[in-house]
Order: C-alpha cells, then structure tokens, then sequence
C-alpha cells in the first residue's frame, strides 16, 4: 500500500465501566459507555526510522523506536509508551513500511484512573498512522489497536478498544462481541476522580489470584455480576434510573469483595448515596481510579453542584455519552 499523505490526525474517547469490570476478563458481560473527552494523535513522517512519541497534559513523556528517550511525571510512562511504539510499528508492519514517525499525544482527560487511556490512545495511533495509508475501517482499527493494547494489559477483555472504537454504550462479552444499546436520553451521571492512580495488569493480576485461590466464591460473584449486567441492559433500555442505580450499588458490593475498591473510592461512594444517589460504583479495574454515581435526572444538577462546591478536588464532571467513536479528522 502506498503513503497517500504525510501528515494524519486521529482521536478515541475514553470511557467508563457502568457494569461488569474483572468479571469480564472471565467471560460475564459488562456494559460500557464512551465519553465526550478525547486522546488525540498527530502523526508526522520524518526523516529515518525512528518512532518518536510526545506526549503532552497528562501522558509521560517521549520514547524512540522501542526506547525511553525522556519521561515526565504521569503514571509508569516507559510500560505505557514503549507499546504504543509498538501499536505504530504494528500498523507501519502491515502495510510493508520502515519509516520514521514524529507522534504527538494529547489527551483530555485524566489517564491511569480507568477512564481507557491506554485504549483510546492505542485506537487514536492505529487510526492515525493507518490513515496516512487509506481510510481505514472501525473493524480494523479495532483489531489492531485490541492487539496492541493487549501489550499493555496482558489479559485485557478488549472491551476498552470496542468503546473507544464505537463509542456508544455497549453490551460486551469477550466471546461474542458487543451489542449496541440505544438510549433516550443520557444516563444522568456524574464522574469524580480519587486522584489515586492505578496499574490495570496488577489489578487484573490481583483478582486473577483471588480467583484461583478463592474458585467457589468467585464463580459465584460471577454469576452475580453477569445477572446484574443483564438486569442492567433492561434498566438502561427502560430509562429506569433507580433500578439502575440499585444494580450499581450492588455491583460495587461484588467489587468490595474481589478486593479492587479502596478506602477513598468507599468514601467518596458513601458521601454521594448519603447526598441522594441512587447508585454509585467504581469503574475500571479500580484500586482507586474513578467512581461514578447516578442521581435521580430531577435533582441532578442541584446535586452536581454540591459535589462541585464539596468535592472540587476529585475533578467532578458530568457524564455525557460519545456516540461517534474513533475520528480521523
Ligand atoms: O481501568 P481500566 O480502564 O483499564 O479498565 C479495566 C477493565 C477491566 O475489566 C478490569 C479489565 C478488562 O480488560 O476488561
């Protein structure tokens, strides 16, 4: 395939677990929703071999060819730039190329926290570098940026790559895809982050451990989890917000369990049930990260405001839903 252009530009949201994190990895369904913030990459061909990545905000730093050259602060930035080296290396492989890449990363929401970072990083580089090739598929793009980030979380569902590629709300399980859900109107939600930064793979691991040494109990939460997802997919289909609400409360209940919440997740939880929600859970693989709560639509910004006045550290921002996926502008 020949280069068509020298210069491309791509983006992927990010997204949140509404139900079914960990217990997917394991084959229970999940549902997820992408949101209205955004990776961005800007691809450049330059001279040489090299494959240099810049990263700007919130990402860490910059690497060549497989090799960390400068990192910033930002979370484990070499476990997270050497692969999406690779992530371009991998498109520029299959379409028969060995040339030098100037990547510049921008992402407009805070990474590390389970918002799908690495994945919407690994869709926004695939769509980018793939681009300066051909129009490529969503189909494709999925697939290669699921192998990639796959480098990143060793056993990754592939359900972020599915979100930050689609973007709409899903129903995902690992054997048979996702189904799309379609709403009315968004799912009044609101995000608050712990500040506490997480590594997907040792959470991952960590369950993995309880699994293996705890299979009873964890085939049971499972169980739990996949009937609450399916209990969910019908309450978010209805718009019934409360029973939405109570589903995540139990999800958390079965997330405490697995060990994957923490003390600040539990209390920023507490404070917004005590403040009315009707539920509220963490998301992603958790050990801090972020949390989501649903407040009943009427009271919503009135609720939103409190937790903007009261819990301004945990960067609170209401949720609204992408519906367009990965972009190549
Ligand atoms: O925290 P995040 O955004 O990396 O989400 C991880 C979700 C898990 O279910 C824990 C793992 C997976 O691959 O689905």
């Amino acid at each position: 395939m020949r280069l068509r252009k020298r210069y491309s530009e791509a983006s992927a949201p990010g997204k949140v677990v509404l139900f079914g994190e960990h217990f997917v990895v394991y084959g229970s369904p999940a549902i997820l929703a992408a949101i209205d913030r955004r990776v961005h990459a800007k691809v450049r061909v330059s001279s040489g071999e090299e494959i240099t990545i810049l990263s700007g905000q919130k990402l860490g730093g910059s690497a060549g060819s497989g090799r960390i050259i400068k990192t910033q602060n930002g979370p484990e930035p070499k476990q997270l730039l050497e692969p999406l080296v690779e992530c371009a290396k991998a498109v520029l492989s299959e379409r028969g190329y060995k040339i030098g890449l100037n990547i510049e990363l921008n992402s407009y929401f805070p990474m590390g926290v389970g918002l799908g970072s690495s994945a919407a990083c690994c869709v926004a580089i695939t769509a980018a570098v793939d681009s300066l090739f051909h129009q490529p598929t969503k189909k494709w793009i999925c697939m290669k940026a699921t192998e990639s980030e796959r480098r990143i979380h060793h056993d990754s569902s592939g359900a972020d790559c599915n979100i930050c590629t689609y973007g709409g709300i899903m129903y995902f399980t690992k054997g048979n895809g996702f189904k799309r859900i379609r709403v009315e109107k968004d799912l009044p939600l609101a995000l608050l982050n712990t500040k506490e930064t997480h590594s997907t793979g040792e959470l991952v691991s960590s369950v993995k451990n309880y699994k293996d040494s705890n299979y009873p109990a964890f085939r049971g939460l499972a169980g739990s989890s996949k009937i609450i997802s399916q209990k969910a997919l019908n309450a978010i289909k209805h718009s019934d917000y409360r029973g939405v609400g109570g589903l995540m409360n139990q999800n958390q209940t079965l997330l405490q369990e697995i060990g994957v919440s923490s003390r600040k997740i539990q209390r920023l939880i507490d404070l917004c049930l005590k403040k009315g929600a009707w539920g509220a859970k963490l998301t992603g693989a958790g050990g801090g990260g972020c949390v989501i709560s649903l407040f009943p639509p009427d009271k919503h910004s009135t609720f939103f405001r409190w937790i903007e006045n009261n819990l301004k550290t945990c960067e609170p921002f209401p949720l609204k839903i992408d519906y367009e996926g990965a972009l190549i502008h």
